[in-house]
């Protein structure tokens, strides 16, 4: 979900509707603003879909007035309709709130208020707040004390962002393990879940830490503990400009996004791969006596980023010869996971809010393990809780989907096993110098890459948008990218797709192939594992399913045995990861825009998913 919020001289609706916008990424299954009217009422729209359909609704029937909070839901508790959307209300519509997270108690709160007499409209957690603070209020009277109140007796994860009618010159708001970022501007101030809802407006920003409460008026921001203790809030200059928000020229923020890998990589490895004697790129993030220290590492990530990690675990096996295991957050969380001060725990979240994720780690800590997160957000809660933080550096990344995010995520994961084999002496020279070398061409290659293949790939992707079903299939290193090109097509074509090791075929998928089911396989060249999935690629090919393959250039065995090609180019097996997730992540946009899925907004999908 995401929360907007704005108090100043502007038509409110105009600024948190703008911020909505920007924030869509977060859910878009309903949204809702709430104003403060010239009147000193209450005036609210709603709307069911996206964004776009809250904006028609205020070009029919316009809110003024210059306070006023809004929300973009990704429904948790209650299903998408009117009723749950937020803003939700009290009984006596004095008090709108606006909610991200989950209230694990609420019912419990619920039947006590229930008691009393509150009549409730809406299935949401969200709704308790509203009239826990309308009741307090009849004890308290003012809206901070009542606030204040109420938050104690919340239990679970939210930002919060309240007004009231009564008290039409502040906004209320409070943070607990759920994203929330003040943004300070000249006689107006500003509350969002995240920064780009509000950089047309204002770089000064201060991003909450849980257990703060805000309150925020025209001229002034207040930040309190949850007792009213006073704290002083350190605000900072967001050097992103709203342009790296937008498109670009591109038609759509995930094409953007593909697009921009050459200079993602490029900014990712940065200098960190030039050195005189030793090699220590991250020596500041995660000090050599740590890395010395430990066994094992155990990954922790979600979606895309478990792909990542799962390329990791390749990674620091084989340049850094550390054992590793790879799990998902969510079920790393409620196992027994054996993790202690010989472990480091890396938890990858590109956006460093993954409610799973964060408990993973949390778990982990409470183990005894060391703790190293790898986002691509500063300040996120994953970076403040970890012992340690590597930042990849993709910049902004819009489209739900995520494509340039893991390309550097890859590109950290390489060079910090290439930093911990050369901690542990096990690495050889010569590997660390021809990895680093082949890290180093990848920008170029991938640059000249685009002009060359992108209309084969649209053919392509044109062809198998017609099928139902897809089975993807690679080994070795590039397993893991099968998994995420099935993952990419499925989540933004609405085709099922499944990722196999090619391997695995032969025990259980392959019943599944026949003419109706094509098969894409990864057959770029490899020292070990090449041969084999030439054979597996016949075998698919005996079931009469049609194939793509990623091929390497110039070669000529794969080409003759597959009816589709996509070329990559000819680069050393261990790297190959980084060349082969492109071709796949473009295939799956064309493969959406062919069918007219919004590749950037996929239905059900979430970019950063704060709740378990
Ligand atoms: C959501 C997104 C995925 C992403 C996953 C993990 O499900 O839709 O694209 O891979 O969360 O997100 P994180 O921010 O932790 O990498």
């Amino acid at each position: 979900c995401g929360i907007v919020g704005y108090i100043g001289s502007k038509n409110s609706a105009d600024v948190v509707l703008h911020g909505l916008k920007k924030l869509e990424y977060r859910g878009y299954d309903s949204a809702g603003i709430a104003v403060v009217n010239e009147s000193g009422d209450l005036d609210i729209r709603h709307a069911v879909g996206k964004i776009l359909f809250l904006e028609d609704n205020l070009r029919d029937a316009p809110l003024n007035g210059f306070l006023g909070i809004g929300h973009t839901r990704w429904a948790t508790h209650g299903e998408p309709c009117l009723k749950n959307a937020h803003p939700q209300v009290d009984c006596t519509s004095s008090i709108a709130v606006v909610h991200n997270g989950i209230i694990e108690n609420y019912l419990e709160l619920k039947e006590n208020l229930l008691s009393k007499g509150h009549i409730f409209k809406s299935d949401t957690d969200t709704e308790v707040i509203a009239h826990l603070v309308e009741d307090y209020q009849k004890t308290y009277k003012d809206t901070f004390t009542s606030f204040l109140k109420a938050l104690n007796d919340l239990r679970g994860v939210f930002a919060i962002a309240l007004i009231n009618s009564k008290e039409p010159d502040k906004i209320f708001a409070a943070r607990q393990f759920a994203p929330l970022i003040l943004g300070r501007g000249d006689g107006e101030n500003f509350l969002a879940s995240d920064i780009p809802a509000i950089l047309k407006y204002t770089k000064s920003v201060y991003i909450m830490k849980d257990g703060e409460v805000a309150v925020i008026s025209r001229n002034e921001i207040n930040i309190f503990d949850m007792v009213g203790n006073m704290i002083k809030p350190n605000f900072f200059e967001v050097k992103w400009n709203e342009e790296d928000a937008e498109k670009g020229g591109f038609d759509h923020f995930m094409l953007k996004e593909i697009s921009e890998q050459p200079l993602v990589v490029q900014e990712t490895i940065g200098q960190r791969v030039f050195f005189e004697n030793e090699f220590e790129p991250y020596k500041e993030e995660l000090p050599k006596d740590i890395v010395r220290g430990i066994s094992r590492i155990c990954f922790v990530a979600c979606g895309t980023s478990y792909h990542a990690a799962l390329i990791g675990k390749f990674l620091m096996e084989y340049l850094a010869d550390m054992p590793c295991e790879v799990d998902y957050s969510s079920e790393f969380r409620y196992r027994n996971a054996a993790v202690n001060n010989s472990v480091l725990t890396i938890a990858i979240s590109q956006s460093g809010e993954t409610a799973d994720t964060l408990a993973a780690m949390r778990e982990a800590k409470k183990r005894g393990s060391y703790v190293l997160a790898i986002t691509n957000r500063l300040g996120s809660t994953a970076n403040r809780e970890a012992d340690f933080s590597i930042l990849t550096r993709a910049g902004l990344e819009i489209g739900v989907a995520a494509t340039k995010t893991f390309t550097s995520q890859l590109v950290t994961l390489y060079i910090l096993a290439l930093y911990m084999g050369s901690c542990k002496r096990s690495i050889s020279k010569k590997i660390l110098d021809e990895t680093l070398s082949y890290l180093l061409e990848v920008p170029k290659r991938l640059e000249e890459y685009f002009p060359k293949f992108l209309n084969d790939i649209e053919k392509s992707a044109k062809i198998y948008s017609g099928y139902k079903n897809m089975i993807f299939m690679g080994r070795g290193i590039n397993y893991p990218v099968a998994l995420e090109g099935a993952l990419k097509l499925k989540e933004i074509s609405y085709i099922h797709a499944e990722g196999y090791p090619a391997g695995e075929m032969k025990h259980g998928p392959i019943a599944l192939l026949d003419p109706t089911t094509p098969v894409l396989a990864i057959a770029t060249r490899s020292a070990v594992t090449y041969e084999k999935v030439l054979s597996n690629i016949e075998e698919a090919k005996s079931r009469r399913s049609r194939v793509v393959a990623l091929i390497s250039e110039g070669d000529k065995d794969a080409v003759n045995l597959v009816n589709d090609i996509l070329y990559v180019p000819d680069v050393p097996e261990i790297v190959s990861p980084i060349y082969n997730v492109v071709p796949l992540q473009l295939f799956a946009y064309y493969a959406a825009v062919w069918l007219s899925r919004d590749p950037d907004k996929p239905r059900n999908l979430a970019k950063s998913v704060t709740v378990e």
